[in-house]
Protein backbone atom coordinates (compact mmCIF):
# COMPACT_ATOMS: atom_id res chain seq x y z
CA UNK A 1 0.00 0.00 0.00
CA UNK A 2 1.70 3.65 -0.97
CA UNK A 3 2.54 5.77 2.07
CA UNK A 4 1.18 9.67 1.43
CA UNK A 5 2.08 11.82 4.32
CA UNK A 6 -0.15 14.90 4.47
CA UNK A 7 1.15 18.24 6.07
CA UNK A 8 -0.68 21.36 6.85
CA UNK A 9 -1.71 23.79 9.48
CA UNK A 10 -4.81 23.79 9.09
CA UNK A 11 -7.04 20.78 10.32
CA UNK A 12 -10.01 20.69 8.73
CA UNK A 13 -8.15 20.46 5.00
CA UNK A 14 -6.17 17.89 6.62
CA UNK A 15 -9.20 16.06 7.32
CA UNK A 16 -10.64 16.33 4.45
CA UNK A 17 -7.73 15.31 2.65
CA UNK A 18 -6.76 12.67 4.53
CA UNK A 19 -10.58 11.25 4.00
CA UNK A 20 -10.39 10.93 0.22
CA UNK A 21 -7.26 9.43 0.05
CA UNK A 22 -7.98 6.58 3.13
CA UNK A 23 -11.01 5.77 0.98
CA UNK A 24 -9.02 5.52 -2.43
CA UNK A 25 -6.26 3.02 -0.28
CA UNK A 26 -3.74 4.90 0.49
CA UNK A 27 -2.10 5.14 3.93
CA UNK A 28 -2.01 8.39 4.74
CA UNK A 29 -0.18 10.26 7.91
CA UNK A 30 -0.16 13.75 9.27
CA UNK A 31 1.66 16.82 10.53
CA UNK A 32 0.45 20.12 11.15
CA UNK A 33 3.84 21.93 10.55
CA UNK A 34 6.36 21.33 7.99
CA UNK A 35 9.19 21.17 11.06
CA UNK A 36 6.75 18.24 12.19
CA UNK A 37 6.31 16.60 8.75
CA UNK A 38 10.02 16.18 7.66
CA UNK A 39 10.75 14.28 10.95
CA UNK A 40 8.40 11.85 10.06
CA UNK A 41 9.55 11.32 6.79
CA UNK A 42 12.59 8.99 7.53
CA UNK A 43 10.61 6.67 9.43
CA UNK A 44 7.73 6.45 7.63
CA UNK A 45 9.42 6.78 4.02
CA UNK A 46 6.39 8.09 2.16
CA UNK A 47 5.49 7.36 -1.78
CA UNK A 48 4.58 10.86 -1.82
CA UNK A 49 4.46 14.17 0.07
CA UNK A 50 1.44 16.70 0.22
CA UNK A 51 2.38 19.75 1.93
CA UNK A 52 0.37 23.27 2.18
CA UNK A 53 2.49 26.25 0.99
CA UNK A 54 1.35 29.11 3.18
CA UNK A 55 1.99 27.60 6.93
CA UNK A 56 3.66 29.45 9.88
CA UNK A 57 6.93 28.32 10.73
CA UNK A 58 8.44 26.31 7.44
CA UNK A 59 6.34 26.90 4.21
CA UNK A 60 5.77 24.42 1.70
CA UNK A 61 8.32 25.93 -0.49
CA UNK A 62 10.79 24.78 2.74
CA UNK A 63 9.61 21.41 2.85
CA UNK A 64 9.99 20.81 -0.23
CA UNK A 65 13.83 21.93 -0.40
CA UNK A 66 14.73 19.95 2.48
CA UNK A 67 12.85 17.03 0.10
CA UNK A 68 15.10 17.72 -2.24
CA UNK A 69 17.73 17.79 -0.31
CA UNK A 70 17.07 14.55 1.34
CA UNK A 71 17.33 13.00 -2.25
CA UNK A 72 15.35 10.24 -1.63
CA UNK A 73 13.26 11.05 -5.03
CA UNK A 74 9.48 11.39 -2.80
CA UNK A 75 7.26 14.09 -5.34
CA UNK A 76 5.55 16.57 -3.65
CA UNK A 77 2.13 18.27 -4.44
CA UNK A 78 2.01 21.73 -2.74
CA UNK A 79 -1.53 23.34 -2.00
CA UNK A 80 -1.86 26.75 -2.95
CA UNK A 81 -4.90 28.85 -2.97
CA UNK A 82 -6.88 29.36 -5.67
CA UNK A 83 -5.76 31.57 -9.09
CA UNK A 84 -2.35 31.76 -7.13
CA UNK A 85 0.07 31.47 -10.58
CA UNK A 86 3.03 33.10 -9.14
CA UNK A 87 3.08 30.54 -6.06
CA UNK A 88 2.54 28.44 -8.50
CA UNK A 89 5.03 28.73 -11.02
CA UNK A 90 7.26 29.21 -7.77
CA UNK A 91 6.28 25.56 -6.42
CA UNK A 92 6.90 24.44 -9.68
CA UNK A 93 10.20 25.96 -10.30
CA UNK A 94 11.79 25.00 -7.26
CA UNK A 95 10.74 21.55 -8.06
CA UNK A 96 7.32 20.48 -7.15
CA UNK A 97 5.55 17.41 -8.66
CA UNK A 98 2.27 18.82 -9.25
CA UNK A 99 0.10 21.62 -7.26
CA UNK A 100 -3.71 21.62 -6.36
CA UNK A 101 -5.59 24.62 -5.12
CA UNK A 102 -7.64 25.26 -2.27
CA UNK A 103 -10.57 24.04 -2.06
CA UNK A 104 -9.18 20.85 -2.96
CA UNK A 105 -11.76 19.12 -5.34
CA UNK A 106 -11.62 15.13 -5.09
CA UNK A 107 -11.11 13.54 -8.14
CA UNK A 108 -8.26 16.16 -9.06
CA UNK A 109 -6.63 14.98 -5.89
CA UNK A 110 -6.87 11.59 -7.04
CA UNK A 111 -5.54 12.26 -10.41
CA UNK A 112 -2.78 13.93 -9.21
CA UNK A 113 -2.18 11.57 -6.47
CA UNK A 114 -2.39 8.80 -8.80
CA UNK A 115 -0.25 11.01 -11.58
CA UNK A 116 2.65 11.91 -8.88
CA UNK A 117 2.78 8.23 -7.57
CA UNK A 118 2.49 6.45 -11.10
CA UNK A 119 5.25 8.91 -13.14
CA UNK A 120 7.92 8.43 -9.87
CA UNK A 121 9.67 5.67 -12.38
CA UNK A 122 9.40 7.78 -15.17
CA UNK A 123 11.11 11.02 -13.29
CA UNK A 124 13.65 8.72 -11.78
CA UNK A 125 14.13 7.44 -14.92
CA UNK A 126 14.78 10.97 -16.46
CA UNK A 127 17.59 11.62 -14.52
CA UNK A 128 19.42 9.03 -15.20
CA UNK A 129 19.48 9.47 -19.31
CA UNK A 130 22.21 11.16 -21.10
CA UNK A 131 21.51 13.87 -23.41
CA UNK A 132 24.11 15.14 -25.68
CA UNK A 133 23.36 19.07 -24.84
CA UNK A 134 23.18 21.49 -21.83
CA UNK A 135 22.39 21.80 -18.26
CA UNK A 136 20.42 18.99 -16.15
CA UNK A 137 17.46 21.98 -15.84
CA UNK A 138 17.10 22.57 -19.85
CA UNK A 139 17.21 18.97 -20.19
CA UNK A 140 14.06 18.54 -16.92
CA UNK A 141 12.45 21.47 -18.78
CA UNK A 142 12.05 19.48 -22.08
CA UNK A 143 11.17 15.92 -20.50
CA UNK A 144 7.90 17.40 -18.72
CA UNK A 145 4.74 16.71 -19.98
CA UNK A 146 2.18 18.84 -19.01
CA UNK A 147 -1.48 17.29 -19.31
CA UNK A 148 -4.03 16.41 -16.39
CA UNK A 149 -7.22 15.85 -19.28
CA UNK A 150 -8.25 12.86 -19.57
CA UNK A 151 -6.83 12.18 -22.95
CA UNK A 152 -3.52 12.73 -21.31
CA UNK A 153 -3.73 11.00 -18.32
CA UNK A 154 -4.44 7.76 -20.60
CA UNK A 155 -1.03 8.59 -22.31
CA UNK A 156 1.09 8.79 -19.38
CA UNK A 157 -0.61 5.15 -18.24
CA UNK A 158 0.49 4.20 -21.60
CA UNK A 159 3.60 5.11 -21.27
CA UNK A 160 4.07 3.41 -17.73
CA UNK A 161 2.72 0.32 -19.10
CA UNK A 162 5.00 0.41 -22.58
CA UNK A 163 7.92 0.92 -19.83
CA UNK A 164 8.03 -2.78 -18.39
CA UNK A 165 8.71 -4.37 -22.29
CA UNK A 166 10.25 -3.25 -25.24
CA UNK A 167 7.57 -3.63 -27.74
CA UNK A 168 8.26 -0.97 -30.67
CA UNK A 169 5.89 2.10 -31.05
CA UNK A 170 4.10 4.39 -32.95
CA UNK A 171 2.83 7.72 -32.03
CA UNK A 172 0.42 9.08 -33.97
CA UNK A 173 -0.31 12.54 -33.66
CA UNK A 174 -0.44 16.23 -35.97
CA UNK A 175 2.55 18.74 -35.40
CA UNK A 176 4.00 20.12 -32.78
CA UNK A 177 1.71 17.90 -30.32
CA UNK A 178 4.71 16.06 -28.21
CA UNK A 179 5.73 13.31 -30.41
CA UNK A 180 9.13 13.82 -29.97
CA UNK A 181 8.48 14.56 -26.27
CA UNK A 182 6.69 11.59 -25.64
CA UNK A 183 9.52 8.97 -27.69
CA UNK A 184 11.88 10.57 -24.97
CA UNK A 185 9.76 9.91 -21.95
CA UNK A 186 8.60 6.14 -23.44
CA UNK A 187 13.11 5.55 -23.97
CA UNK A 188 13.85 7.43 -20.32
CA UNK A 189 11.37 5.56 -18.68
CA UNK A 190 11.77 2.07 -19.79
CA UNK A 191 13.85 -0.29 -18.60
CA UNK A 192 16.94 0.48 -20.79
CA UNK A 193 17.34 3.86 -20.29
CA UNK A 194 20.70 3.66 -19.42
CA UNK A 195 21.31 2.78 -23.26
CA UNK A 196 21.69 5.35 -25.77
CA UNK A 197 18.83 7.02 -27.21
CA UNK A 198 19.44 7.70 -31.31
CA UNK A 199 17.31 10.18 -33.96
CA UNK A 200 16.55 9.49 -37.56
CA UNK A 201 14.50 12.11 -39.19
CA UNK A 202 13.21 10.00 -41.78
CA UNK A 203 12.67 12.84 -44.34
CA UNK A 204 15.85 14.79 -43.90
CA UNK A 205 18.41 12.25 -46.04
CA UNK A 206 18.26 10.97 -49.91
CA UNK A 207 17.88 7.31 -49.94
CA UNK A 208 21.61 6.07 -50.11
CA UNK A 209 22.77 8.25 -47.13
CA UNK A 210 19.63 7.12 -45.09
CA UNK A 211 20.77 3.25 -45.49
CA UNK A 212 24.53 4.55 -44.33
CA UNK A 213 22.81 6.39 -41.55
CA UNK A 214 21.17 3.18 -40.31
CA UNK A 215 23.31 0.42 -40.72
CA UNK A 216 26.71 2.63 -41.07
CA UNK A 217 29.29 1.59 -43.81
CA UNK A 218 32.71 0.33 -44.52
CA UNK A 219 35.11 2.65 -46.34
CA UNK A 220 34.91 2.52 -49.77
CA UNK A 221 31.28 0.99 -50.11
CA UNK A 222 30.24 4.30 -52.06
CA UNK A 223 31.94 7.53 -53.11
CA UNK A 224 30.98 9.51 -50.11
CA UNK A 225 32.07 6.75 -47.85
CA UNK A 226 36.13 8.07 -46.91
CA UNK A 227 35.63 5.99 -43.73
CA UNK A 228 34.31 3.04 -41.76
CA UNK A 229 31.11 4.60 -39.85
CA UNK A 230 28.67 2.87 -37.00
CA UNK A 231 25.36 3.12 -38.12
CA UNK A 232 22.45 5.13 -35.51
CA UNK A 233 21.18 1.07 -35.38
CA UNK A 234 24.56 -0.20 -34.04
CA UNK A 235 24.96 3.11 -31.85
CA UNK A 236 21.56 3.15 -30.52
CA UNK A 237 23.01 -1.09 -28.44
CA UNK A 238 20.05 -2.12 -26.69
CA UNK A 239 18.72 1.14 -25.80
CA UNK A 240 15.81 2.93 -28.42
CA UNK A 241 15.92 4.40 -31.92
CA UNK A 242 13.26 7.49 -32.85
CA UNK A 243 12.47 7.12 -36.50
CA UNK A 244 10.69 10.72 -36.85
CA UNK A 245 8.33 11.33 -39.93
CA UNK A 246 8.21 7.30 -40.48
CA UNK A 247 6.15 8.01 -43.72
CA UNK A 248 8.81 9.36 -45.76
CA UNK A 249 10.70 6.07 -45.94
CA UNK A 250 11.24 5.27 -49.44
CA UNK A 251 9.20 2.02 -50.14
CA UNK A 252 13.08 0.28 -50.71
CA UNK A 253 14.18 1.43 -47.52
CA UNK A 254 11.17 0.18 -45.96
CA UNK A 255 11.97 -3.55 -47.09
CA UNK A 256 15.50 -3.02 -45.43
CA UNK A 257 13.72 -1.72 -42.78
CA UNK A 258 11.29 -4.68 -42.57
CA UNK A 259 14.04 -7.12 -43.14
CA UNK A 260 16.31 -6.19 -40.15
CA UNK A 261 13.30 -6.24 -37.68
CA UNK A 262 12.14 -9.88 -39.07
CA UNK A 263 15.82 -10.81 -38.88
CA UNK A 264 16.87 -8.89 -35.27
CA UNK A 265 20.42 -8.85 -37.52
CA UNK A 266 21.95 -6.09 -40.12
CA UNK A 267 25.23 -5.73 -41.71
CA UNK A 268 26.95 -2.49 -42.58
CA UNK A 269 26.58 -1.36 -45.76
CA UNK A 270 29.27 -3.10 -47.92
CA UNK A 271 30.38 -5.03 -44.53
CA UNK A 272 29.36 -8.74 -44.15
CA UNK A 273 29.50 -8.78 -40.43
CA UNK A 274 26.41 -9.42 -38.78
CA UNK A 275 25.30 -7.02 -35.84
CA UNK A 276 22.20 -8.01 -33.63
CA UNK A 277 19.60 -5.53 -33.49
CA UNK A 278 18.48 -5.51 -29.71
CA UNK A 279 17.08 -1.36 -29.97
CA UNK A 280 13.57 -1.17 -29.49
CA UNK A 281 12.19 1.35 -32.17
CA UNK A 282 10.09 4.11 -31.73
CA UNK A 283 8.57 5.32 -34.69
CA UNK A 284 6.26 9.22 -34.93
CA UNK A 285 4.04 10.38 -37.99
CA UNK A 286 2.05 13.29 -38.50
CA UNK A 287 0.39 11.30 -42.03
CA UNK A 288 -2.63 9.06 -41.99
CA UNK A 289 0.13 5.76 -41.90
CA UNK A 290 -3.61 3.59 -42.77
CA UNK A 291 -3.78 5.42 -45.70
CA UNK A 292 -0.81 5.47 -47.19
CA UNK A 293 -0.84 1.34 -46.49
CA UNK A 294 -4.19 1.72 -48.27
CA UNK A 295 -2.55 3.40 -51.07
CA UNK A 296 0.22 1.06 -51.70
CA UNK A 297 2.62 3.83 -49.91
CA UNK A 298 3.57 2.22 -47.50
CA UNK A 299 4.00 -1.59 -46.77
CA UNK A 300 1.81 -3.05 -44.78
CA UNK A 301 3.88 -5.72 -43.05
CA UNK A 302 6.75 -2.87 -41.80
CA UNK A 303 3.75 -1.07 -40.42
CA UNK A 304 2.37 -3.98 -38.69
CA UNK A 305 5.42 -4.38 -36.59
CA UNK A 306 6.11 -1.11 -35.96
CA UNK A 307 2.51 -0.53 -34.57
CA UNK A 308 2.60 -3.11 -32.00
CA UNK A 309 1.75 -0.34 -28.84
CA UNK A 310 -0.05 2.83 -31.12
CA UNK A 311 0.05 6.46 -29.22
CA UNK A 312 -2.15 8.79 -30.57
CA UNK A 313 -2.03 12.26 -29.51
CA UNK A 314 -4.77 14.61 -29.11
CA UNK A 315 -4.58 17.96 -31.07
CA UNK A 316 -4.51 20.55 -28.96
CA UNK A 317 -7.89 21.97 -29.41
CA UNK A 318 -9.21 18.74 -28.43
CA UNK A 319 -7.45 18.87 -24.61
CA UNK A 320 -8.09 22.98 -24.30
CA UNK A 321 -8.58 22.19 -20.43
CA UNK A 322 -5.01 21.75 -20.18
CA UNK A 323 -4.21 25.34 -21.92
CA UNK A 324 -3.83 26.66 -18.73
CA UNK A 325 -1.02 24.34 -16.99
CA UNK A 326 0.92 24.36 -20.11
CA UNK A 327 0.69 27.98 -20.16
CA UNK A 328 2.17 28.18 -16.49
CA UNK A 329 4.69 25.62 -17.34
CA UNK A 330 6.12 27.51 -20.20
CA UNK A 331 5.64 30.96 -18.18
CA UNK A 332 8.07 28.51 -15.97
CA UNK A 333 10.82 27.26 -18.71
CA UNK A 334 10.84 30.20 -20.81
CA UNK A 335 11.04 32.82 -18.09
CA UNK A 336 14.46 30.80 -17.18
CA UNK A 337 15.62 30.60 -20.22
CA UNK A 338 15.42 34.06 -21.20
CA UNK A 339 16.01 35.58 -17.72
CA UNK A 340 12.91 37.05 -16.84
CA UNK A 341 10.11 37.38 -14.47
CA UNK A 342 6.55 36.91 -15.78
CA UNK A 343 4.80 35.32 -12.92
CA UNK A 344 1.03 36.57 -13.29
CA UNK A 345 -1.36 36.03 -16.28
CA UNK A 346 -3.68 39.07 -17.21
CA UNK A 347 -7.50 38.76 -17.07
CA UNK A 348 -8.86 37.07 -20.53
CA UNK A 349 -5.24 35.78 -21.53
CA UNK A 350 -6.66 31.86 -20.83
CA UNK A 351 -9.95 32.05 -22.22
CA UNK A 352 -8.70 34.08 -25.61
CA UNK A 353 -6.44 31.08 -25.85
CA UNK A 354 -8.82 28.47 -25.42
CA UNK A 355 -10.43 30.10 -28.35
CA UNK A 356 -8.08 28.76 -30.62
CA UNK A 357 -8.04 26.41 -32.91
CA UNK A 358 -4.25 25.92 -32.62
CA UNK A 359 -3.52 24.17 -35.70
CA UNK A 360 0.34 24.01 -35.10
CA UNK A 361 -0.42 22.62 -31.41
CA UNK A 362 1.84 22.74 -28.31
CA UNK A 363 4.42 24.18 -30.24
CA UNK A 364 2.49 27.48 -31.82
CA UNK A 365 1.35 27.85 -28.56
CA UNK A 366 4.65 27.75 -26.55
CA UNK A 367 5.97 30.26 -29.54
CA UNK A 368 2.96 32.36 -28.56
CA UNK A 369 3.87 32.34 -25.14
CA UNK A 370 7.46 33.40 -26.21
CA UNK A 371 6.54 36.17 -28.25
CA UNK A 372 4.18 37.36 -25.55
CA UNK A 373 7.24 36.92 -22.87
CA UNK A 374 9.74 38.84 -24.97
CA UNK A 375 7.06 41.53 -25.24
CA UNK A 376 6.12 42.28 -21.95
CA UNK A 377 7.21 44.96 -19.70
CA UNK A 378 6.06 43.95 -16.64
CA UNK A 379 5.40 40.49 -14.33
CA UNK A 380 2.18 40.43 -16.41
CA UNK A 381 1.49 38.00 -19.17
CA UNK A 382 -0.97 40.82 -20.90
CA UNK A 383 -3.21 39.97 -23.26
CA UNK A 384 -2.41 42.62 -25.57
CA UNK A 385 0.80 40.90 -25.79
CA UNK A 386 -0.65 38.01 -27.31
CA UNK A 387 -0.37 37.69 -30.56
CA UNK A 388 -2.32 34.75 -32.90
CA UNK A 389 -1.83 33.81 -35.68
CA UNK A 390 -4.75 34.01 -37.79
CA UNK A 391 -6.20 30.69 -39.49
CA UNK A 392 -8.13 30.23 -42.58
CA UNK A 393 -11.47 28.91 -40.25
CA UNK A 394 -11.29 31.53 -38.26
CA UNK A 395 -10.72 34.27 -41.21
CA UNK A 396 -13.36 33.07 -43.43
CA UNK A 397 -16.43 33.96 -43.33
CA UNK A 398 -19.15 31.53 -41.57
CA UNK A 399 -21.77 30.55 -44.14
CA UNK A 400 -25.41 30.41 -43.19
CA UNK A 401 -27.42 27.81 -44.20
CA UNK A 402 -29.60 29.26 -46.38
CA UNK A 403 -26.79 30.32 -48.64
CA UNK A 404 -25.32 27.09 -49.36
CA UNK A 405 -25.88 25.76 -52.61
CA UNK A 406 -27.76 28.57 -53.94
CA UNK A 407 -27.57 30.65 -57.30
CA UNK A 408 -26.19 34.16 -58.23
CA UNK A 409 -29.55 34.64 -58.93
CA UNK A 410 -31.30 33.42 -55.90
CA UNK A 411 -29.28 35.35 -53.89
CA UNK A 412 -29.53 38.44 -55.76
CA UNK A 413 -32.85 38.29 -55.62
CA UNK A 414 -32.87 37.83 -51.68
CA UNK A 415 -30.16 40.48 -51.37
CA UNK A 416 -32.18 43.17 -53.09
CA UNK A 417 -35.32 42.26 -51.21
CA UNK A 418 -33.33 42.63 -48.35
CA UNK A 419 -32.06 46.13 -48.94
CA UNK A 420 -35.48 47.09 -49.56
CA UNK A 421 -37.56 46.01 -47.18
CA UNK A 422 -34.82 47.55 -44.99
CA UNK A 423 -34.93 50.98 -46.58
CA UNK A 424 -39.13 50.66 -45.97
CA UNK A 425 -38.60 50.73 -50.50
CA UNK A 426 -36.87 54.25 -50.61
CA UNK A 427 -35.47 53.43 -54.12
CA UNK A 428 -33.00 55.97 -53.68
CA UNK A 429 -31.85 54.70 -50.49
CA UNK A 430 -31.49 51.06 -51.75
CA UNK A 431 -30.07 51.23 -55.01
CA UNK A 432 -27.43 53.63 -53.48
CA UNK A 433 -26.58 51.00 -51.06
CA UNK A 434 -26.66 48.55 -53.85
CA UNK A 435 -24.19 50.78 -55.65
CA UNK A 436 -26.69 50.24 -58.49
CA UNK A 437 -28.60 52.61 -60.75
CA UNK A 438 -32.29 53.78 -60.19
CA UNK A 439 -33.09 52.26 -63.59
CA UNK A 440 -31.52 48.97 -62.86
CA UNK A 441 -33.29 48.56 -59.64
CA UNK A 442 -36.11 49.12 -61.18
CA UNK A 443 -35.71 46.16 -64.01
CA UNK A 444 -34.30 43.98 -60.89
CA UNK A 445 -37.77 44.32 -58.80
CA UNK A 446 -39.39 43.88 -62.58
CA UNK A 447 -37.15 40.61 -62.85
CA UNK A 448 -37.94 39.05 -59.80
CA UNK A 449 -41.31 40.03 -59.09
CA UNK A 450 -40.40 41.98 -55.87
CA UNK A 451 -43.36 43.40 -54.01
CA UNK A 452 -43.17 45.83 -51.58
CA UNK A 453 -45.35 43.81 -48.20
N1 LIG B 1 2.24 18.06 -23.12
C1 LIG B 1 3.32 18.88 -23.22
N2 LIG B 1 3.85 19.43 -22.10
C2 LIG B 1 4.90 20.25 -22.19
N3 LIG B 1 5.51 20.58 -23.33
C3 LIG B 1 5.04 20.07 -24.47
C4 LIG B 1 3.92 19.17 -24.48
N4 LIG B 1 3.68 18.80 -25.75
C5 LIG B 1 4.60 19.43 -26.51
N5 LIG B 1 5.43 20.18 -25.75
C6 LIG B 1 6.51 21.03 -26.25
O1 LIG B 1 6.10 21.53 -27.53
C7 LIG B 1 7.17 21.51 -28.44
C8 LIG B 1 6.83 20.64 -29.63
O2 LIG B 1 6.81 19.27 -29.25
P1 LIG B 1 7.45 18.11 -30.16
O3 LIG B 1 8.65 18.60 -30.88
O4 LIG B 1 7.59 16.91 -29.32
O5 LIG B 1 6.24 17.94 -31.20
P2 LIG B 1 6.13 16.97 -32.47
O6 LIG B 1 4.80 16.31 -32.39
O7 LIG B 1 7.32 16.11 -32.57
O8 LIG B 1 6.06 18.02 -33.66
P3 LIG B 1 6.44 17.81 -35.24
O9 LIG B 1 5.41 16.90 -35.82
O10 LIG B 1 6.32 19.19 -35.78
O11 LIG B 1 7.80 17.25 -35.28
C9 LIG B 1 8.38 21.06 -27.67
O12 LIG B 1 9.06 22.19 -27.17
C10 LIG B 1 7.79 20.25 -26.54
O13 LIG B 1 8.65 20.21 -25.43
MG1 LIG C 1 8.78 16.08 -34.05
Amino acid sequence: MEKILIIDDDKLTLKVIDDILQRLGYQTFNAESGEAGLKLIPSIKPDLVITDFQMPGMDGIGVLSEIITMNTGIPVIMLTGYGDVALTIKSIQAGAFDYLEKPIDPLQLKNAVHLAIHSVKISRGLNRVKFESSSRETMLDNNVLIGKTPAMKEIFKNIGRISMNKVNVLIKGESGTGKELIARLIHSSGVTSDQPMVTINCSALSESLLESEFFGHLKGSHPGALHDKQGKFELAGEGSIFLDEISELSLNTQIKLLRVIQEQKFERVGGDKTIPMRARIITATNKNLEALVREGKFREELYLRLKVFTIDLPPLRERKDDIRDLVVFFLFKLNRRFNRNVVKIGDGVIDLLKSQRWTGNVRELENTILQAIVMSKNDVLEIDNIILNPTPSETAVVVPEFFRFRTIAELEKYHIQRILDETKWNKLEASRILDITRPTLNAKIEKYSLRRP
